[in-house]
């Protein structure tokens, strides 16, 4: 009685182990393609961009514009143009990809979520005077150098000193001004891509006041194959797909 309770058993362990692995299979088969994976497949891609579109100018076109190029005053990238403010996971390619674009949707930028870009901002020099006005109008006028744009030559010798000294500028943007695309500072060379206007008093402005834009998290108001689809159409409006 007892062997025949033992060979029961074995082969009742048995029926389920194979239970368990054509379940295992069919949910492997049922596991959804990942957002790189969709991009990498043009079938695939373009049954994304299509699901996307509508997701995008129902969620993201209030900031981002119908075309991904911006709305007025909302103070975000152009998501079509050659650059991206943040940068993505791949740091020997420098590809931009999918899944860096889904992270942003999923968890934000500043925008309060444990998981999301939550670099530092742009700290306000004008507040509490860590530079003063003579030093942040010199550096404003070294930015406008870096930037391609007409400057007062008298300036640039104490405004190198506050970008590269007091003002910490270079730690974020770099000496040469190109930015970091890790924590999303302006790469200060390409004036296009900036946010918040180029000129002389948009420049001092951010210097005074500080900057850090916030871009909403997504994971609690859309689902994960939303926010697949719409990572692969905003992928597909941009430019360039490196992000340097
Ligand atoms: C702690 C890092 C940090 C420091 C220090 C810093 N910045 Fe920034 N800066 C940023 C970040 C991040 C942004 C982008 C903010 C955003 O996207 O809202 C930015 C944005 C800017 C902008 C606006 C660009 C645009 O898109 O319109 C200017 C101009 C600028 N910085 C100049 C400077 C200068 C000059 C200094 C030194 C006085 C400086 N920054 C110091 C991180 C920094
Ligand atoms: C309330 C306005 C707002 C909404 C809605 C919004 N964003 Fe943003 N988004 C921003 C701002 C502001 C930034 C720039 C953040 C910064 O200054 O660092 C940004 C940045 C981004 C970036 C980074 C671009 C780059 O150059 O690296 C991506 C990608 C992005 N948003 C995608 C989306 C998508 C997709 C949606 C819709 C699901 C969306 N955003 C909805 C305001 C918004």
């Amino acid at each position: 009685m007892r062997m025949v309770g033992k060979v029961l058993w074995g082969r009742g362990l048995l029926a389920l182990a194979a239970l368990l692995a054509v379940s295992s299979a069919a949910s492997a088969a049922r596991a959804p393609l990942t957002a790189n994976a969709i991009w990498a497949n043009p079938a695939a891609r373009a049954a994304a961009t299509r699901k996307g579109a509508p997701i995008f100018a129902r969620t993201c076109a209030s900031c981002h514009g119908a075309d991904g190029k911006g709305a007025p005053g909302a103070f975000v990238p152009d998501l079509t143009d050659d650059r991206w403010l943040y940068g993505g996971d791949d740091i020997d390619t420098f590809i931009m990809r999918a899944s860096d674009i889904e992270q942003t949707i999923f968890h934000g930028i500043r925008a309060g979520d444990k998981k999301g870009r939550n670099w530092p901002e742009m700290p306000a020099r004008g507040v509490g005077h860590s530079l003063e006005p003579d030093e942040i109008s010199a550096a404003t006028e070294y930015v406008l150098k870096l930037s391609g744009q007409p400057y007062d030559a008298a300036q640039i010798p104490a405004g190198k000193e506050a970008f590269e000294g007091e003002g910490g500028c270079y730690d974020c943007h770099t000496v040469q001004g190109w930015g970091d695309t890790a924590i999303g500072s302006a790469d200060l060379t390409r004036p296009k891509t900036w946010l918040y206007g180029s000129d002389r008093a948009a420049i001092a402005a951010s210097v005074n006041q500080g900057r850090g834009g916030v871009s909403p998290a997504f994971a609690d108001k859309l689902t994960p194959a939303e926010v697949r689809a719409l990572s692969v159409y905003v992928l597909s409006l941009a430019k360039t797909r490196t992000y340097i």
